[in-house]
């Protein structure tokens, strides 16, 4: 009996050993992806997108193996999603958040907030500041509130503050005062107590007098007592200029000494076409690949760095032709799904032993 024991227990042993085996010789033979790596390095790799695209196999199948964050790019901001006063439409953000859940992506909504791509019944009306901060609360409670629990990090307020570094004196500042963004994230906090709340901003990655003044405001809300987690930094900028890697890296970790997280949240780096229908050559696409590999060491070097995410998918689902046309092949992907430099930059960036 025991000998027949001993003999089973040693089948056992063998066949978990061979099947451990297996699964060892299988997570050294699958290669590499963005997603893999950045997972071991304890930051987020993600990408904004919208519903419209799910229909391609090759954009999905991409998404799906190379990140593990998607941030909406348009489906949660107020006019798309809050069309007319009495009506939402959470078609293209449901299908977004179900995609996301199906396959263990994490979701930043983007955005409650902003001064653009606000809906006409809003800013055509004539509102008193109540009238304004009712509406306000109430678009964050209903939007916030659909999904509790499963979009883990907002984007509350977005460029709030104009590249003169003072608040921007936009929309609701206008109609609410400057505390229209204490109460977003107040109203935020309320919808969602464990969503992780963002102040997003641009032009303010590296050390200029606009991060000086963002981190002093950050300082004061949360001197406040504003619930506020983390700052996004955007990062939209060409080849040829932005902050460097070591200004991104400081500003980073001054704000993490606040207690705050950052997210990169949008980062791109375009590059000026030759010309019409010319793809970037290759000195660009080298110095595009040695901006994303800075910009991923500078996150990786800061704890509080906890996650990347691209403006796009592909070359071909940038808002960067469409917005500056000659200008392009901001992304990591090329129209044609393939990897650019800058991806193997990204991947050996989180491959190397910063952090
Ligand atoms: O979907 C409509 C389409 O039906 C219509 O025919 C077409 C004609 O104009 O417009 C389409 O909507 C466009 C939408 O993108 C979807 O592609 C809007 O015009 C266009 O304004 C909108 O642009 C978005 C832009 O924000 C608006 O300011 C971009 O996609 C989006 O990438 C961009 O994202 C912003 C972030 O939210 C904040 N930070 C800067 C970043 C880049 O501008």
């Amino acid at each position: 009996m025991r000998s027949r024991n001993a003999l089973s227990l040693g089948v056992l042993f063998t066949l978990l050993l061979a099947g451990g085996g297996g699964y060892f010789i299988g997570r050294l033979a699958s290669p590499p992806t963005l997603r893999s790596v950045a997972e071991a390095r304890g930051v987020y790799i993600g990408v904004s997108t919208g519903s419209g695209y799910f229909e391609d196999p090759r954009y999905t199948e991409l998404l799906k193996r190379e990140f593990d964050l998607i941030t909406t790019e348009n489906a949660l901001k107020f006019e798309p999603v809050h069309p007319e006063r009495e009506r939402y439409d959470f078609a293209d953000a449901d299908a977004i958040v179900a995609f996301a859940e199906a396959h263990h992506l994490r979701v930043r909504g983007h955005t409650l907030v902003w001064q653009n791509q606000l809906p006409t019944w809003l800013t055509a009306g004539t509102w008193t500041r109540q009238e304004l901060m009712d509406i306000l609360k109430e678009h964050i409670y209903t939007v916030v509130g659909r999904y509790r629990g499963r979009i883990y990090a907002w984007d509350v307020v977005n460029e709030g503050m104009g590249d003169d570094a003072r608040l921007f004196e936009n929309f609701w500042y206008q109609g609410i005062g400057p505390d229209y963004i204490d109460l977003a994230f107040q109203w935020a906090h309320e919808a969602d107590p464990n969503a992780l709340l963002f102040f997003n901003e641009h032009n303010s990655e590296g050390l200029n007098a606009k991060s000086e003044a963002v981190y002093a405001y950050l300082q004061e809300l949360l001197r406040r007592g504003v619930p506020v987690d983390g700052v996004g930094l955007e990062m939209h900028y060409g080849v040829g200029w932005g902050p460097k890697a070591d200004a991104l890296a400081y500003n980073i970790r001054r704000l993490g000494e606040l207690g705050l997280q950052v997210h990169l949240t949008e980062v791109d780096f375009r590059i000026k076409l030759p010309g019409e229908g010319q793809p970037a050559d290759a000195a660009a696409l080298a110095k595009q690949a040695e901006r994303y590999r800075g910009a991923m060491q500078a996150c990786l070097s800061a704890p509080n760095c906890t996650a990347f995410v691209l403006w796009g998918l592909t070359d071909a689902h940038s808002w960067i032709p469409y917005f500056y046309p000659d200008w392009g092949a901001a992304l990591i992907f090329d129209e044609d799904y393939a990897p650019k430099p800058a991806y193997h930059a990204l991947l050996e960036a989180l491959q190397g032993s910063e952090r």
